[in-house]
């Protein structure tokens, strides 16, 4: 029997306005009812705005590739959420400013890039594995915060350069934890269908954040644009780009604006995965025994580089199936910018147009056994599940553009520390999942380690 991972209740019926509010704010996964896993599009509407959620691959499509146009803006929550930080980013952003900036950005994130950038994320992995393996026996790691600090790490190498020092990268890494746990992003103003332009306050320690952040990275980019440091950096990438139609480069702020959406974007999303994966093969020992295998194969003891990817098929299958019961971004939401039709009916200016993966991801319709762990629907060979039927990047013109990059670094960082240690939940933990921006395994999680006998990482 695969290993059936944990997921909040279930209700028969869909529960009263009041009792969705109370249960949002614990957690977004757990309003939805049973049925609703099942449906091809929902219908409702909450207070003063009507919500379209898409819930089948040719609803999927409708809304976010065949009505781009219309369905392009993020919603009104994500944007008043991280428009402080962001500013005009690519993240928030839409309309032509999107496009152009969108034409800078996804060419340096892009797949080819990968040979440039991967070696930072082989050495991040291999010293964070070299750690594990010190790591006393009997004392409890959160595995959670260690892939946050991981990816970040990672991510402030690509984006500034392998030779960023250490106390950049903890002040990086710091500002935006602080930042996160400051906004609220639950924008019940914008909920309640008020205008846009209507101003939301926001608190004057996150001010000091954003402001403590855009000091960090601007000093970074600098640093990298005038001190002339060439090695590669997805910075200095874009310093070669040219804005679409001209022959300049982005402005001083666009880099920090940008910089600043690959950050956010590019670090928290692949921590949760890995956390996620860590968990689960924790519980599952068939998967575990079988991951071991594998890399016993391929790397016998050292890092997983670049060129062993094609072969740690097990472990990307890992990754895959991973992200199908535990999407990062549980929730994606746009705003109508003008009348479209999905499934047939009108959807009014101004609509909330929600896909949610983690409805998507486990509809019974869609997937045999949807809530158990099986990483064999991802082996090569396997049927692939429709375009629009999986959807952790996202689909159409948004689609995430670091999702080579991603998918890269979890199944490298997932290779090199699961030959380093043997991982067991501490004892007492009860894992449940937590929606926030992004979907982790609670707010922490507590694991043992002991070091793997013969891996050398
Ligand atoms: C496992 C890792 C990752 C996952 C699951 C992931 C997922 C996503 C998703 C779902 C979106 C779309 C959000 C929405 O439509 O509301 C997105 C957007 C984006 N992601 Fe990723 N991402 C990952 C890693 C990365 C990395 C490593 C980078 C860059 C280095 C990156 C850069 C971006 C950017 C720039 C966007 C905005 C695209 C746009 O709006 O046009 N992501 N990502």
């Amino acid at each position: 029997m695969p290993y059936l991972p944990p997921y909040p209740p279930r209700h028969a019926k869909a529960p009263p306005l009041r009792e969705l509010f109370r249960l949002a704010k614990q957690s977004y996964l757990s309003i939805w009812s049973q049925g609703t896993f099942n449906q091809d599009v929902i219908f409702t509407r909450v207070l003063f705005r009507d919500i379209v959620v898409c819930n089948s691959p040719e609803t999927v499509a409708e809304a976010f590739v065949e009505q781009h146009e219309i369905f392009q803006r993020k919603s009104p929550q994500h944007r008043h959420a991280l428009k402080p930080l962001l500013g005009d980013g690519l993240f928030v952003s839409d309309g032509s400013l999107w496009r152009e900036r969108r034409r800078v950005v996804a060419p340096v994130t892009h797949a080819t890039r990968l040979a440039e950038l991967a070696p930072a994320i082989t050495e991040a992995a291999a010293e964070r594995a070299a750690a594990w393996r010190r790591h006393p026996a009997g004392e409890p790691l959160d595995v959670l915060a260690e892939m946050g600090r991981l990816t970040a790490e990672i991510i402030c190498r690509t984006i500034f350069g392998r030779s960023l020092g250490a106390e950049s990268a903890q002040a990086v890494v710091a500002a935006f934890a602080e930042y996160q746990r400051l906004v609220d992003q639950t924008d019940i103003v914008s909920l309640l269908g008020l205008p846009d332009w209507l101003p939301r306050p926001l608190g004057r320690e996150a001010r000091r954040a954003v402001a403590r952040i855009h000091e960090v990275v601007d000093r970074l980019i600098a640093g990298i644009l005038d001190g002339g440091r060439q090695e590669a950096s997805l910075i200095r990438s874009m310093a070669e780009a040219k804005v679409p139609g001209t022959d300049r480069p982005m402005d001083r702020r666009a880099f920090r604006n940008e910089a600043i959406v690959l950050f956010m974007a590019g670090h928290e999303t692949t921590a949760n995965v890995l956390a996620w994966a860590l968990f689960i093969l924790s519980q599952d020992q068939t998967s575990a025994a079988r991951l071991r295998a594998e890399l016993e194969a391929v790397l016998g003891g050292r890092p997983a580089m670049l060129e062993d990817l094609p072969r740690l098929t097990f472990t990307r299958a890992v990754v895959e199936e991973t992200m199908r019961l535990y999407p990062p971004v549980p929730v994606l939401s746009r705003e109508a910018l003008a009348p479209g039709r999905i499934a047939g009916r009108v959807v009014k200016k101004g609509s909330l147009v929600l896909v949610v993966p983690w409805l998507l991801h486990r509809r019974p319709a869609l997937w045999d056994q949807p809530d158990a762990f099986i990483p064999d629907r991802f082996l090569p060979g396997a049927p692939r599940p429709s375009r629009h039927a999986y959807v952790p990047f996202s689909t159409g013109p948004r689609i995430c553009t670091g999702l080579h990059l991603g998918l890269a670094e979890a199944v490298l960082c997932l290779a090199t520390l699961f030959q380093a240690v043997e991982l067991r939940l501490a004892p007492g933990v009860e894992v449940m999942p937590v929606a926030r921006l992004t979907l982790r395994p609670g707010e922490s999680l507590p694991m043992l380690l002991t070091a793997s006998a013969g891996a050398s990482a």
